[in-house]
């Protein structure tokens, strides 16, 4: 997903998306009537995932051009394969069969092609999707079948994480982004929690002294900053991530998670210069910072805490086996190797490639802002996905 110019003007939805997200107000409204508050993370939870009317729910179009972002694996075959590179060198530490988990599928570009790049040899003896969204399970079906036929039946769809242990490789590219975050502000008086006030007509912030979860989870935070954060600061942090990750990663015996997404480390996540939060929102290609825009419409997402990420590793026992950026990652995979194996025999398959290669490793594109975090299990030799370059040292 990419940058943003505050001065865009936004189109307006059709009327019969507009109605979706009345009624997705509504709901809300009602609930912060019994609840009396209701929190960013809440609303945020709502806007994405609400049955039938949440951005994730609602069964509209979100991947590509008729969509509201690209992600890596939409440009085209070279993330997946180097992917594929890296998850085969895990594969090779494994002893029998091993397994992919794919969290968060979006449009089953990924799997497609990851499945495109294996051999019957190297390849996963299951390649299993988590996936909350019910119409991106069907989307992600119908991709599979169309595109790697042959690989159909090593595919299955989860309901849950897998309740036996396995062994092998957890792939999550832009999933974090999407757990919903609380969002909070630092006030003379002290920390507050930062909600959304529903009207019938408007959305807005308001805000509440923080809750005791809350205010512990940033007194540690705020531990490994060199200090405390000024009055005025407003950010996000996300409470569910270490339940999350152990929920995920539980009956992982042997393996590596590897998680990809845009975010910093601590230090520069809470820099003061970024008083401001990272929540981002897209909508229609455009991506701009107004949350409210047409709840359930647009895509809702905060940048990724790291650091956290590391210490929610900690917790559930996994290692941090490597941290990079994403154009690092992408040549330590051999990208340009990848590159010579694409056939791009007409300009215009060159011009494409040269595109995905641009977008995938330029720092002002996804190079730099995408970084990828390898957690493993029981894994003895290093990762090559990580041998140029190791950001550990700033978490
Ligand atoms: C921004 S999309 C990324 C899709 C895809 N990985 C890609 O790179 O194109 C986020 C995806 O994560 C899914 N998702 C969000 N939270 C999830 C969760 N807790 N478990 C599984 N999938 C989740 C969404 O439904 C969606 O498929």
């Amino acid at each position: 997903m990419h940058a943003s110019d505050p001065r865009l003007i936004l189109p307006e939805p059709p009327a019969a998306l507009k109605a979706l997200s009345h009624e997705l107000r509504e709901r809300l409204l009602i609930r912060q009537q019994q609840q009396g508050f209701l929190s960013f993370a809440q609303f945020m939870e709502a806007a994405l995932y609400e049955p039938g009317l949440g951005y994730y729910s609602a069964g509209l179009p979100k991947f590509g051009a008729q969509g509201d972002f690209v992600t890596a694996p939409e440009l085209g075959r070279l993330f997946a394969s180097c992917l594929a590179q890296q998850t085969q060198a895990v594969s090779r530490q494994l002893t029998g069969p091993w397994d992919v988990l794919e969290l968060g599928a979006g449009s089953g570009q990924l799997a497609a092609d990851f499945l495109r790049a294996c051999t019957p040899e190297h390849a996963p003896q299951r390649y299993r999707i988590l996936e909350r969204s019910a119409d991106l399970r069907a989307e992600q079906q119908r991709r599979i079948a169309r595109c790697v036929p042959d690989w159909q039946d090593r595919v299955e769809w989860l309901d849950a994480p897998p309740a036996q242990d396995w062994q092998g490789v957890l792939l999550a590219n832009e999933v974090l982004d999407a757990l919903a975050v609380e969002a909070f502000a630092v006030r003379p008086d002290g920390l507050m929690q930062r909600g959304v006030h529903i009207t019938a007509d408007a959305l807005s912030w308001t805000e509440r002294p923080a809750p005791k979860a809350l205010q512990d989870a940033l007194a540690q935070r705020q531990k490994r900053l060199p200090a405390p954060l000024a009055v005025g600061y407003e950010s996000e942090l996300c409470l569910s991530l270490s339940p999350w990750l152990a929920s995920v990663t539980d009956t992982l015996q042997h393996g590596m998670a590897l998680f990809i997404d845009y975010g910093y480390p601590r230090a520069s996540y809470y820099h003061p210069q970024r008083s401001a939060g990272t929540l981002v929102a897209h909508y229609q290609h455009r991506a701009h910072f107004d949350p409210f825009f047409w709840p359930g419409l647009q895509d809702l997402t905060a940048f990724v805490d790291f650091t956290a990420l590391a210490e929610a590793a900690d917790d559930t026992g996994l290692e941090v086996a490597g941290y990079c950026s994403q154009a690092w990652f992408l040549m330590a995979c051999g990208i340009d190797q990848r590159l010579q194996e694409q056939a791009a025999d007409t300009p215009m398959a060159q011009r494409a490639l040269a595109h995905e290669l641009r977008e995938l490793t330029l720092p002002e594109a996804m190079g730099e802002k995408f970084q990828l975090m390898a957690l493993s299990r029981g894994l003895e030799e290093p990762l090559p996905g990580f041998e140029l370059q190791d950001l550990r040292g700033e978490l």
